[in-house]
């Protein structure tokens, strides 16, 4: 038997991988490193230690393979510091350019160690397990990987493809519901954006979990939309349109987050509270219904996270915050909206008074 049920090949020329997705899907980490050393080809496991300490029988696997680093769990392991000390862990290994690099984990390891892959001699090849739903639906594709520094997230990094991604959602029945429902929050967006059937799928099932028959399927589907854009626009230089329209919702649900102070909100509740501001523009520009939004409000809600501010937060804190976000192009705000449920577009210019109004709609003070 395969120990993979479903793949999707990302497809990128001479970049182009496979994604495979399974509930055992970590036995394809075992069997392809295992081959990769028995080539005398070196592999070194970079490991996110909150997950490490939740399944410890494939991380003692891992360690009877090849040398393990493991790093503190949380957004601040996406430092300098740990890129250097992936360097270190890899030169004290004598990896060479024929060594691989697992990074397993979530989205923190997977852009700290594709981006320790990326740099170490140069780049050398590197494999993600990603570990949380998010990181399955999003950052394991696309090839995004870098570091936070003082002055910003994700500020320094680089587009850096791995050889291929294994998505095993047993992992994820040790993941805490918070971080599931944070990861959904991009699910849905996938839908909002550019498929209706997904949006329609999901209103249609019960709430998922990570032992849903549909799971796998579903995380597919959102790959081949994430993969799909990314092919069409990779590093992001489209004029409009491309992989821009990924941020539906981010506008908004990062100045949330920011404004929040960030650890307020996790990232996927910011962006779900986005998501529903989002829609509210979409229909204030006459594109969607009432009732477009209140699907979206009802989606959103299903997975526990914020339709409105959790807290009374000022709109000036939030306006400022967005004119800060690296989405600001020549000083004009940018959002995508939605043409209609499953289609995204760029929105050129937003009236900042419009922007205002939806604010103190969904519960900022003015
Ligand atoms: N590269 C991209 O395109 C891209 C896209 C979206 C987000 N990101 C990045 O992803 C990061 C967020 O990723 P995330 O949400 O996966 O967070 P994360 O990597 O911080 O993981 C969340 C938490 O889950 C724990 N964990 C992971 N797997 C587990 C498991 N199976 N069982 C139990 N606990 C587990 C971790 O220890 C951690 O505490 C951010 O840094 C963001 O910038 C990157």
């Amino acid at each position: 038997m395969s120990w993979y049920e479903t793949s999707v090949e990302v497809d990128l020329g001479e970049r182009s991988y496979p994604i495979w997705i399974g509930r055992e899907a970590e036995a394809g980490v075992l069997e392809t490193a295992s081959k990769l050393i028995s080539e005398n080809r070196k592999c070194g496991f970079v490991l996110d230690a909150g997950f490490a300490a939740q399944q410890a029988e494939f991380v003692s696997k891992l360690e009877s393979l090849g040398p393990v680093l493991k790093l503190p769990a949380g957004e601040t392991t996406k430092s300098l510091q740990e890129l250097g000390s992936i360097f270190d862990f890899l030169a004290a290994n004598t990896f060479d350019r024929s060594s691989f690099i697992f990074a397993v984990g979530g989205g923190v390891i997977g852009d700290l160690g594709g981006f320790g892959a990326a740099s170490y001699l140069r780049g050398i090849d590197f494999y993600q397990v990603p570990t949380t739903l998010l990181s399955m639906v999003d950052s394991s594709v696309g090839g995004k990987t870098g570091i936070n520094i003082s002055a910003g997230k994700n500020l320094v990094g680089a587009f850096w493809q791995p050889q291929g991604v294994f998505s095993s959602t047993g992992f994820l029945t040790t993941l805490p519901e918070r971080d599931f429902n944070s990861g959904m929050a991009e699910v849905i967006k996938h839908g909002m954006l550019n498929d209706r059937a997904l949006f329609e799928q999901l209103e249609s099932l019960d709430v998922l979990h990570a032992e849903h028959a549909e799971l796998p399927g579903i995380i597919r589907r959102n790959c081949e939309i994430k993969a799909a854009v990314v092919n069409a626009d990779e590093k992001e230089q489209a004029s409009s349109g491309g992989r821009a329209l990924l941020n539906l919702g981010h506008t908004f649900g990062h100045a949330v987050e920011n404004a929040a102070g960030y650890g307020e909100y996790m990232h996927g509740e910011a962006i779900g509270l986005g998501l529903v501001m989002a829609a509210e523009l979409s229909l204030r520009l006459g594109n969607i219904s009432e009732d477009d939004v209140n699907r979206v409000i009802a989606l959103v809600g299903r997975y526990s996270l914020p339709t409105r501010c959790v807290e009374p937060m000022s709109v000036a804190a939030l306006m400022d915050a967005m004119r800060r976000d690296k989405k600001v192009h020549r000083g004009t705000l940018r959002f995508v909206g939605m043409k209609s449920i499953g289609q995204a577009y760029t929105i050129p210019e937003v009236a900042p008074d419009l922007v205002s109004e939806i604010l103190v709609k969904y519960g900022a003070v003015e």
